[in-house]
This record gives structure tokens, sequence and C-alpha cells, in this order.
């Protein structure tokens, strides 16, 4: 690993999960239910989403192998409602205790816990009262960040605060997080914005060295031609999908391209007095946290009422917003088995876009390919995906050279898990869990041949 020697040694290699994905135990101890656990119920056809992998009653073992594997770092996320199973008010001390119980192991083997607060498992008793339309889940949200640092802030040194708020707000339908109309998606997005800042605030009001930081989507963008008109749509693409998010985080004020398009649309949320200044001063994150898959492309809107969705062949790949802007396809990229771009380049493009931007630290909370992973002789040769991980890690390093400073790596996915709506098949893991969609099996834990590259891959740059 020659060429990988500029990472620092400290360099907090890690692998991602989050808790309805990974942990099953979906009512046990005490867990009150989330939208995750109503939507898995809506959708038996997909998946048996109950059991997941079982890590709630097998962490001890994966934990063991992630020590195993030479992780540094290990992202996961508190299931809202198995520590506050009606989102507020009764705490679950046995769901404190599981959190509890793995970040003490985690930390026997010198893993540094990276906790995510929120990772779109709304409390369905949140929900019922009208989720995020309603702002009194603000106050429910930081109740729920202030027991997370009360009971853990003396281990956990790094927090992430909402996952992919972005997604949630204009691809919620995919990941759980309804809203009747743009109007109402952000006024969801504004009492979010207003959640994460207090929680930001709190974090450091409450923990002396803890750190925090926003952790959305973030991907660059590329127009489909050099027409100014679709430059110019890319660029606004680009405040929309991803400024909007890290602005606020950073700045605590609203993007004003952003703004002026909202106002433009009505689709500007409402203010209440004081909201300006929460937001102001809950902008203090640490670091910014990025989950990155692949690119967008866009093109200037026709205004012809197929804005909104791009078709190819059969498909619907992506969404585009009626007069602003429409998907294009990037034929310079390959694509993995569902149909998802893949764009090592971009990584970097986005990475030094970022950075140029903020100047802050930069943490990779997400990367990875999903696949269907063939289980042959007790092994699975995922060769495929150490190809994809080497190229983004390749050029990770090169947007390091650049001056970007980046201090952790946490690829999706630690094991395997179930993936947002597309089932338990499409597998990201570094550890294959041996059950199918409806036949849970014995939830085995076999290594694949990317555990062994990764366990190198750290090992080599690590002893440096
Ligand atoms: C990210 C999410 O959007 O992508 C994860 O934070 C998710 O929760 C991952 O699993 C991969 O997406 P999917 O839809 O393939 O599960």
């Amino acid at each position: 690993y020659k060429q990988l020697q500029s990472f620092p040694s400290d360099f907090l290699w890690g692998a991602s999960t989050s808790a309805f994905q990974v942990e099953g135990g979906a009512d046990v101890d005490g867990k009150g239910p989330s939208i995750q656990d109503a939507m898995g119920a809506r959708h038996p056809d997909i998946t048996d989403f109950s059991v997941a992998s079982d890590h709630y009653h097998r962490y001890k073992e994966d934990v063991k192998l992630f020590a195993e594997m030479g992780l540094k770092a290990y992202r996961f996320s508190v299931a809202w409602s198995r520590v506050l199973p009606a989102g507020r008010g009764e705490v679950n001390e046995a769901g404190v205790e599981f959190y509890s119980n793995l970040i003490d192991e985690l930390l026997k083997y010198n893993i540094e816990p990276v906790l995510t607060l929120y990772h779109f498992d709304l409390p369905q008793a949140l929900e019922e009262e009208g989720g995020w339309n309603n702002r009194a889940t603000i106050d429910a949200f930081v109740e729920f960040s202030q027991l997370v640092f009360e009971r853990y802030g003396d281990r956990v040194k790094y927090f992430l605060t909402i996952n992919e708020q972005n997604v949630m707000i204009l691809h919620g339908n995919a990941v759980g997080t309804k809203s009747e109309s743009k109007k109402q998606a952000y006024q969801q997005a504004h009492h979010m914005f207003l959640a994460q800042a207090r929680t930001m605030k709190l974090c450091h009001d409450m923990l002396d060295t803890a750190k925090i930081g926003p952790a959305p989507n973030i991907i660059s963008v590329y127009p489909e031609s050099c027409n100014p008109e679709d430059v110019i749509a890319a660029d606004n693409w680009m405040a929309i999908r991803c400024w909007l998010y890290l602005d606020m985080a950073y700045h605590g004020e609203y993007n004003s391209l952003v703004w002026n398009y909202l106002c433009d649309r009505g689709y500007q949320p409402d203010f209440e007095e004081g909201d300006a200044e929460i937001l102001k001063e809950g902008a203090q994150p640490d670091f910014i946290s990025i989950n990155y898959y692949a690119t967008m492309t866009v093109a200037a809107a026709r205004n012809d009422g197929n804005d909104v969705t791009f078709r190819e062949g059969d498909q619907q790949i992506m969404y585009g917003e009626e007069g602003v802007y429409r998907a294009a396809v990037n034929t310079n990229l390959s694509k993995t088995e569902y149909s998802w771009f893949i764009d090592p380049v971009g990584f970097r493009t986005t990475l030094r876009q970022v950075w140029d931007k903020y100047r802050l630290p930069i943490m990779i909370s997400e990367n990875g390919l999903g696949q269907k992973d063939e289980l042959v002789d007790g092994q699975v040769d995922d060769q495929y995906r150490i190809d994809y991980l080497k190229l983004h890690i390749d050029q990770m390093q090169l947007a390091m050279a650049d001056g970007v400073e980046i201090f952790s790596y946490c690829p999706w996915a630690a094991l395997d898990l179930v993936s947002t709506h597309q089932g338990y098949g499409k597998r990201y893991g570094f550890i294959y869990i041996d059950r199918e969609e409806f036949d849970l099996k014995e939830l085995a834990r076999i290594p694949k041949k990317s555990f062994y590259w990764y366990q190198d891959l750290i090992k080599g740059t690590t002893q440096v």
C-alpha cells in the first residue's frame, strides 16, 4: 500500500450501519415502534424486516469481527424509540443499556464509537402526532439528544445529528418520511434545522470534548452540456439538493439562492419568533460528515410536464423539478447492478468542493456498493466491492493530497443489513449474513473477501 502512505496514522478507518437496518429486536425489551417498523409492516412483500441482521442479540460477535477487521471506528445510530418508546417522556432503561453495552464493547477493542442520533427512524408515537410537521417534535428530539449525551457522552466523542436530512426532504417516500406537498416538506426541513441547531448547541453546553456535525448526502453535479442553461440548472440543483443543508449547519442561515427559490414557488416555511436566532446560535458543527454514492447530472428544465421523472427504457431513474431542472444521463459512467452510477472521480470533486466552502474536517459516513452477493462453498468473492472501494479510496487520497482535511472513512456497511426499500438481497457489508429475504436461516456471520482486503488495507496504512 505504498501509494496510500499519506493517510495519517490516527486516521479513523471505519464502517457504518443504522439501527433499524441492522438491529432487529424491533419490539423486544420495551422498544417502541418507529416509522420504519410501520413501513416494514406495510411491505411484508419486500422482505422480513423484523429480525434484520439480529445485531441486537449478536452485537458482541459482530464487534469482535469488527476488531478482527481492524476497524478504528464504528458508526451506528441509536433507535430513538428504543430509548424513548413514546418519543419523549418515560425512558426505557433496557434500551439505554443496549447502547451502553455496545459502546463498552467497542471501546474494549479500541474502536471509536461514532453515534448518529437520528437515522430515518422517527418514533411512531411522534409520527401519529404529525411527525416533523409538528413543532413539538423539535422539543422531543432535543430531549432525546439530551438523554443520549447524558448517558453516553462520557464515552462517545463523535456525534452525527441527522442522517441525510436532504434525502428525507427530497425523496421522503424512499426512506419513510412522508409529506403531502413541497411546502409541507420544507416546513419539516425547517423543524429539523431547528432541532439540529439546538442539539449542536446542547452538545457543546453539556460535553467539553465531544464533537458533533451534520451528515447529509452530498454529491457533486454535472451539467449535461456546456449550454449555459444546463450549467445554471446544475448550479441550482447543487444549491437546492446539497448546499442548503450544509449552509444551514455551518452558517445558521438559509442559502439565499434556495430561499428565493422557495419564496418564488410558495414553498417557504413559516418562521416563528426566535427561529432565526436559534438557527444562528446553533450553527456549531465541529466537522462535516457526508454520505457519497455517486454524482448527479442535470439539464435545463423544459417545462413540458416531463421534467420531474426521467425515464431510461422502462426504468424511472431520477427526479427533476418542473421548471427548475431535469435529470440527465451521464454516459461517461458505468452503473451498478441496481443502476446506481459509479463515479470515484466525482467523489474527489465533491470532497474538494465541501472543503473549499467550509474548511471543516470531513468524515465520510457512507460510501459503498449494493449488490446481490452469492455465498458459494461458504465464501463470498465480492471482488466488485473491493474494486469499487479501492477506486473511491484512491480518489479520497488524491483529495487529501489536494489539501482536503479528511479524518475518517466509514463505508456502508460494516455487515449486511436491510436496504432502505429494496430488501435484504441488496447487500453492502464486509460481513455476509446468511439469510434470505424470507428464510432467516441461522443468520451466520461470514467475512467476505472484502473483509480481508479492508483488514489488509487498514493494517498497511496505519503501521507506517
Ligand atoms: C443511504 C442511507 O442513503 O444509503 C442508508 O443513509 C442506506 O440508510 C444507503 O441504506 C443505501 O441505500 P439503499 O436504498 O440501497 O439501502
